[in-house]
């Protein structure tokens, strides 16, 4: 399946990266080498080091699978913010990740219109399934963690679910176990 693209950047692949990071462990930069190389590319396509700021976001979040305190710090540095403005930023948009996620990161919407057809024990199905338990949470396995999100955009396709980049509509209970086995 061909990734999306943000702004020119391919999307993260969730499934590289480390879900037993942590943020005590020694800061390693995440803009040495081809990434380094990318920012500075990047830079040059925007009038201002802070409009490059969600690319340069996205590139640690490829790169770590997720934004820690120490990457939006190195982030602020290289793009003369200051780290509040970046965590603001970071905070705001529910796709960057403020810890490690699993390798399948899945969204499924409970907004209003979805939750009247049963999201909510779509929901109960994919905690169970999963063995993570809670929203939020990661499995044991690091391979899966389960978010509610606000509308997808696809209201009339009950319950719609996101995992990664796979966009799947009409998803009930019963077929949590099918779609997970495929993950497999
Ligand atoms: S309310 Fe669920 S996709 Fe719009």
């Amino acid at each position: 399946m061909t990734k999306p693209s943000v702004g020119g950047l391919e999307s993260p692949d969730l499934s590289s990266h480390d879900a037993t990071a942590h943020e005590s462990a020694p800061h390693v930069p995440v803009f040495a080498g081809a990434a380094r190389e990318e920012l500075d590319q990047l830079l040059t396509r925007y009038p201002t080091k802070m409009a490059a700021l969600l690319p340069a976001l996205w590139i640690v979040q490829r790169e770590r699978g997720w934004v820690s305190e120490d990457s939006m710090a190195e982030v602020s540095d290289l793009l003369d913010l200051t780290p509040a403005y970046v965590k603001g930023v970071v905070t705001f948009y529910t796709m960057y990740h403020q810890h490690p996620v699993g390798k399948y990161f899945i969204q499924v919407c409970t907004t209003s219109p979805c939750g009247i057809c049963g999201a909510e024990e779509v929901v109960k199905s994919l905690l169970r399934h999963t063995g993570t338990g809670d929203l939020g949470l990661t499995s044991r396995d690091g391979k899966f963690t389960v978010i509610e999100v606000e509308c997808l955009g696809a209201c009339g396709f009950a319950t719609p679910v996101m995992i990664n980049e796979e966009f799947i509509e009409s998803v009930t209970p019963e077929k949590v176990p099918g779609i997970l086995e495929d993950l497999a």
